[in-house]
């Protein structure tokens, strides 16, 4: 996720932007860049790579004097990690620069207005479309910066935190935030804006946090006037004294990243349908889709490669599209895939699915695929990794940086992304409804905030963590759409807290694994009201008769399981192939809790790597 910091006040700039920058490192970037203010003019260095590429830089193309600055960590979303698309950026005259954090989702159209204009765009990022725009609106209107940045902003859909500013008036910065975090520290007669309070934090303690839709002037000397972006209102600014150290604010005040980024979900699973799904219109706009449907439309089959979580994903997509679109689906490991001499041909699709980007096999798999001819797809979430540049067209899942190794909200992400296309490519075939499809549509679109409501029942889970967290064994159980997940509940328990784990559809238990259940073994199941759910009610039976604990994962106002399980976690009711979104909740929790109170470490498990990029 992108980091933004900005410094106005009496001392130098440089070294409390650049400490500020190495500060938000955690969040995780691909490049990095610095604005600072001279007195006459706006100098500006920046490039892909580290804080540390960009301070090597920093001594050789710029003066580092000045009391103004702004700094910027990039993550990329919209256009690969490179020099050029690294923020800040100018506006066409010079005169304004800016740093954003965020997506605009309608910058091609906002773009292609500008171009007519006559303006012209070094980079391929959206933010550059943005600055344009305010400095289109400050020519056009005859506004000052904050009044041209109200009225750009609204005219812009996405999410963003801002920092804008104009040399002609050298005392203000200019920031705004919609769905981005944004934090302004308030020094004696000195300011500070970030992402979050660890760039200022040994400046000062009192800090402001910007509300969504709001906007502020940061004056030197003069102080911070906070308006709504909408309506223009004022807001009487609301000073916090911050309480917390460096640490608990790098995890954004969790005490690891791998809960904040399970609790990331909403917000993560909303930025992945931002600007793609259109409930109310009935549209679903995926431009890697779009521009090769007639692939997606005559492929023979579709053959699905990952490996870990991603292939979990994976899985749960092969039912969802052959549910909906008709299409048939292999779901392959990426390790064994090519190894195999597979058969593939020109009339396969392939869709790689992959959250770093960079996994050896994977990659090794897709070219491959490649050679033999197949269209190759990619999920990923990390923009411009080797795996998006390998694939012939993609989709990116926007979930903002993992940091944890065990994966979470990359999951829900890509089981998002591949829902998206699935849908898109059901209602292209006509293999759904119109209703149908109106349905899945408005119903995905509640998800974040059933993902929420699911999220409430943390502290019963640490209850019922507490009370399994010496078992030596547990068995995981899912049917059909949640199959996949009892997998990946498995997957979970086992790499961070080294407890022995199996995931299996539940019919499958009496071919084998039944002969393991006895009063020691918890038993996880998966049994939402809809999908098989009586006969999943019919193997809890089973599983009770042989003594088994069972911990049932119901939908909200269950009884039958209720009656029979020692514990129950509720999800919110929804369709039923959009159930693994909220199913997983629990059992990432369940992991979470188990892990920490065994005292593991949670967000490096012993032995593994956030990206696998060897064999
Ligand atoms: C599990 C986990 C791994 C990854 C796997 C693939 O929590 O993190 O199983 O899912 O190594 O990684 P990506 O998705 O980056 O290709």
């Amino acid at each position: 996720m992108c980091g933004i910091v900005g410094y106005i006040g009496e001392r130098e700039a440089y070294p409390i932007v650049l400490e500020g920058l190495k500060r938000l490192e955690y969040r995780g970037y691909d490049s990095a860049g610095i604005a600072l203010y001279d007195g006459q003019d706006i100098k500006l260095s920046k490039t892909k790579g580290k804080v540390m590429d960009l301070e090597a830089r920093v001594d050789q193309e710029i003066e580092t004097n000045g009391t103004v600055g702004i700094g910027h960590t990039r993550w990329a979303t919209h256009g690969v990690p490179n020099d050029v698309n690294s923020h800040p950026h100018y506006s066409n005259s010079g005169d304004l620069v800016i740093i954003h954090n965020g997506i605009i989702e309608n910058y091609e159209s906002l773009k292609q207005e500008l171009i007519k204009r006559g303006y012209i765009f070094k980079s391929d990022t959206d933010t550059e479309v943005l600055i344009n725009l305010i400095e289109d609106v400050k020519k056009n209107e005859n506004v000052k910066l904050g009044k041209a940045v109200q009225i750009a902003l609204n005219q812009v859909i996405g999410a963003y935190a801002i920092a804008v500013f104009d040399k002609n008036k050298p005392n203000e910065i200019v920031v705004a935030k919609l769905g981005s975090p944004l934090a302004i520290g308030i020094g004696e007669n000195e300011f500070f804006i970030a992402s979050d309070a660890t760039p200022f934090l040994e400046y000062t303690k009192k800090a402001i946090y910007l509300e969504d839709e709001e906007m502020a002037i940061v004056r030197r000397k003069k102080g911070v006037k906070i308006r709504k972006i909408k309506n223009d209102s004022l807001v009487a600014p609301y000073i916090q004294e911050l309480q917390m150290n460096l640490e608990q604010i790098v995890k954004g005040g969790y005490e690891h990243f791998m809960l904040k980024e399970i609790y990331e979900q909403p917000h993560a699973i909303k930025d992945t349908y931002r600007g793609r799904l259109r409930a109310k219109q009935g549209i679903i706009k995926m431009s890697g889709i779009d521009d090769n449907i007639e692939k997606f439309l005559n492929a023979n089959r579709i053959i699905v490669i990952a490996c870990g979580t991603s292939w979990h994903a994976g899985l749960v997509a092969e039912y969802i599209f052959e549910d909906l679109a008709r299409i048939p689906v292999e779901v392959e490991y990426a390790s064994e895939f090519r190894y195999r001499n597979p058969i593939i041909t020109e009339k396969d699709v392939v869709i790689a699915i992959s959250q770093s980007g960079e996994t050896a096999d994977t990659l090794a798999a897709i070219k491959l695929a490649k050679s033999k001819g197949a269209f190759v797809f990619g999920v990923c979430n990390v923009v411009g990794s080797s795996i998006a540049r390998e694939t012939h067209a993609g989709a990116y899942t926007h979930a903002g940086p993992e940091i944890g190794v065990a994966s979470t909200k990359a999951f829900t992400t890509q089981i998002t992304v591949l829902t998206l296309i699935a849908l898109k490519l059901a209602k292209e075939k006509g293999s759904i409804s119109n209703s149908k499809f109106h349905l899945h549509l408005q119903e995905l679109e509640l998800i974040p905030s059933k993902v929420e409501q699911a999220l409430k029942s943390d502290p019963h889970i640490k209850i019922v963590a507490e009370t399994y967290k010496e078992a030596k064994n547990c068995l995981y159980l899912g049917r059909g759409f949640n199959f996949p997940v009892a997998l990946e509940g498995a997957l979970k328990l086992k790499e961070i807290s080294y407890i022995h784990a199996e995931g299996y559809p539940a019919a499958e238990m009496k071919h084998g694994p039944i002969a393991l259940i006895d009063e020691h073994m918890p038993v996880f199941v998966i049994a939402t009201k809809k999908g098989h759910y009586e006969k999943v009610v019919s193997n809890i039976q089973e599983i009770k008769s042989r003594k088994g604990k069972i911990i049932g994962i119901v939908t909200e106002g269950d009884t039958d399981v209720k009656n029979l399980a020692d514990h129950i976690i509720e999800v919110p009711e929804t369709l039923e192939i959009l159930t693994p979104l909220l199913t997983t909740i629990p059992l990432q929790l369940l992991s979470y809790h188990i892990a920490v109170l065994l005292d593991k470490n949670v967000d490096q498990p012993r032995n593994l790597a956030k990206s696998v990029t060897v064999e």
